[in-house]
């Protein structure tokens, strides 16, 4: 069974201090796997008839926060960022962190410029916590070498590494616990909480005084320290704050906030029955959607674990594996803490605090001219004379970075963009100007070459074109 096979893995180590902490890995791994049998078991489903939209004191506006807040309240801040993660969608092997992103900058040095920049403004010593797992860590590494003797400092610890287990057997994948790294798997941005504990970083940072955490993923260059939302914490001992912002259409599949028996609760996809799935998307009964932007209580979450225990929805991951085999993961989100925590409610957070990149055409356009930066901030170009951004839609063969990489010579200009669709084998060339709408198809079988200096303005080209 299960117990034994981990027991079997935990003994192919030989060195003490190793092989302790792998045991207790693979100890917190086989608590997630017995819930996991448990609810299978019970095929407990969640009632969908119990779930409301939350109340209106569950989530506040940002309108409505403080104004004025007190920087002081800054030396008790530390800011985390979750940089477990592939970001395999866009076809990456290594940390999405480490992709540049802008002027040769990688997220993780607008990160830091960011942290820089509020340190120096407001004369703080906020902390850049980083957590990485087994496929990002050196990645990650090799990106804040370069910032080992600046004033920020930088702490970095490694999230947990579970064995990916097979669908049918339910047996571990792995053989032994130096395995192919393919046999495992980072359990979730949810793993944080187990992590922080385990590395001993929670304790480090009570320790320094610290308070407050401010959580988000490595890919929001949105996720700037807002003091408003900090002292808002501060002033309703709020233990966690969710930052939630207006659903559209394109974000369907994002988490939301539920109301649950009267407790705010957040709901993911992966845990709608089928049957509601299209009511889960409804931009109307779900008006808003997680951005996981994260404000927690550090001495709460201390008490959190230490008592109750950090117990959080169960996400199912289906795989293959390379050899065809399917697989699961068993993950967990790192926004399912906030039922566990006292006064926790979500922020409504204006748009501007959400942007992650989560595909190519994301990437376009943070790399164009319609942003610029200011310390590490992305900021909407001046010239650009529409309140929105243009929608972009890159094709399958863009879906890849390196395809990306590789059909884009140079980024065009796109500020006066409404709109992008590139359907194709597509190939830009350098000093490309795009305006209003431009459509690109290039059919089964055909190439379109857009030539060096091209300018398209609402323009719709189609066929086997060469310019
Ligand atoms: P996601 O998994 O939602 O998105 O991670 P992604 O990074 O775009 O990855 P793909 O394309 O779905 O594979 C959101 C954030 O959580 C982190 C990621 O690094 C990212 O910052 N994360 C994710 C972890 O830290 N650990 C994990 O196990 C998973």
């Amino acid at each position: 069974n299960m117990r034994n096979e981990l027991n079997r893995l935990v003994n192919t180590v030989s060195d003490y201090h190793t092989k302790k902490a792998f045991d207790t890995e693979m100890q917190s791994f086989f608590y997630l796997f017995t819930r996991y049998l448990a609810e299978k078991a019970q095929n407990k489903e969640l009632d969908w008839d119990r779930i409301k939209s939350p109340a209106a004191d569950q989530i506040v506006s940002y309108d409505r926060l403080p104004t004025n807040p007190d920087p002081k309240m800054l030396n008790k801040l530390a800011v985390l960022k979750v940089n477990g993660g592939l970001g395999t969608s866009m076809g990456m092997t290594g940390a999405k962190s480490a992709l540049e992103v802008k002027d040769d900058m990688t997220f993780l040095d607008l990160t830091v410029r960011q942290i820089e920049h509020l340190n120096t403004t407001h004369r703080v010593d906020v902390p850049l916590i980083l957590m990485t797992s087994f496929n990002t860590h050196e990645d990650t590494l090799r990106i804040i070498k370069k910032y080992a003797n600046q004033q920020l400092r930088i702490t970095t610890f490694n999230q947990s590494r579970y064995p990916r287990i097979f669908k049918e057997s339910l047996m571990p994948c792995p053989k032994s616990a130096n395995d192919d790294k393919s046999k495992w798997y980072p359990p979730g941005h949810g793993d944080l909480y187990n992590a922080l504990l385990h590395s001993g970083v929670l304790d480090q940072l009570l320790a320094e005084g610290k308070e407050y955490l401010f959580v988000s993923n490595s890919d929001n260059l949105g996720a700037v320290v807002d003091q408003n939302i900090l002292q808002h914490m501060v002033d309703s001992q709020a233990e966690f704050i969710m930052e939630v912002t207006d659903k559209t259409k394109a974000d369907v599949k994002g988490g939301t906030l539920i109301d649950y028996e009267g407790n705010v609760q957040l709901l993911e996809i992966a845990q709608v029955p089928s049957e509601h799935v299209e009511d889960f998307k409804s931009v109307r009964k779900f008006k808003i959607f997680n951005t996981n932007n994260l404000w927690i209580n550090l001495k709460a979450l201390k008490r959190v674990m230490e008592n109750e225990g950090m117990e959080l929805e169960i996400i199912v991951n289906p795989k293959t594996a390379d050899d065809g085999q399917a697989v699961i993961q068993l993950e967990t989100a790192a926004g399912a803490a906030i039922k566990h925590f006292r006064n926790a409610h979500g922020v409504n957070v204006p748009r501007s605090r959400f942007l992650p990149v989560k595909s190519c055409s994301d990437l376009l356009l943070i790399k164009s001219d319609i942003y610029s930066l200011q310390h590490g901030q992305l900021v909407i170009n001046e010239n650009r004379m529409f309140e929105t951004t243009p929608v972009i839609k890159l094709g399958d063969h863009f879906k890849k970075i390196a395809q990306f990489q590789k059909r884009f010579k140079k980024i065009p200009t796109i500020i006066e963009l409404d709109h992008l669709t590139v359907t194709g084998d597509v190939n830009f060339g350098r000093n490309v100007t795009l305006r209003g709408t431009v459509i690109i198809v290039a059919n089964e079988g055909q190439r379109i070459d857009i030539p060096d200096g091209c300018v398209l303005e609402n323009r719709l080209l189609s066929g086997n074109l060469t310019m």
